[in-house]
């Protein structure tokens, strides 16, 4: 079996897709991190109105860099936030332009607490991929024990799929003794 080559690719307005994508991928034992980088300003109240129109009208927007070849990576793990019951636009956009490249994918969202199945469902239609695994975490779970729990199942679930499919388990980062 070869070792996986996995990329962790997310976005996140206010952060809180960042930390979960840095958890995940330290969960899966050193998956290399994209940003999605969009060249809108969507800071502040305006930015906030600017991203709920877009998520509404099902917009995409143009991202600051193409990124890496994801074709080289064998798993390609997918998250951001939900924006009015809906994938944002910089994700949206990521998805459109890389379905074609896509091996194996997972997705990860953070959310205030609504929406969760229909966006995975988007993303899978946007991908035209079916996740292996997917995870959710709410703004008040961030950084909880019930949150990276949840986390450590998703890479857990991701590495038997993956192994199953006759590549090398990811390696999942043992929690310190003591
Ligand atoms: C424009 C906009 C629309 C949102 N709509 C929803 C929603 O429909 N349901 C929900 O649970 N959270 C919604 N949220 C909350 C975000 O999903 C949540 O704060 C998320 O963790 C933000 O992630 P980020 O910090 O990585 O950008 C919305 C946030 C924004 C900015």
């Amino acid at each position: 079996m070869r070792e996986i080559r996995t990329l962790v690719v997310y976005y996140s307005r206010s952060g809180h897709t960042r930390a979960v994508a840095e958890e995940i991928a330290r969960t899966l034992g050193g998956a290399e991190v994209e940003e999605i980088r969009d060249t809108v300003d969507r800071a502040g109240l305006r930015g906030y109105w600017r991203s709920f129109r877009d998520a509404m009208r099902k917009r995409t927007t143009a991202l600051v860099n193409p990124g890496r070849n994801v074709g080289d990576y064998d798993l390609v793990v997918v998250g951001g936030p939900v924006w009015v019951g809906a994938p944002s636009s910089p994700v949206r956009t990521w998805l459109i332009a890389h379905a074609g490249e896509l091996h194996a994918v997972a997705f990860f969202l953070t959310h205030g607490g609504s929406a969760r199945d229909r966006v995975f469902g988007s993303l899978a239609a946007l991908s035209g991929r079916s996740p292996l695994a997917v995870v959710s975490v709410r703004e008040r779970e961030l950084g909880t024990p019930e949150a990276g729990a949840r986390i450590a199942a998703f890479a857990d679930e991701v590495r038997v799929r993956m192994s199953a499919a006759g590549l090398r388990p990811v390696k999942t980062e043992k929690a310190p003794v003591g």
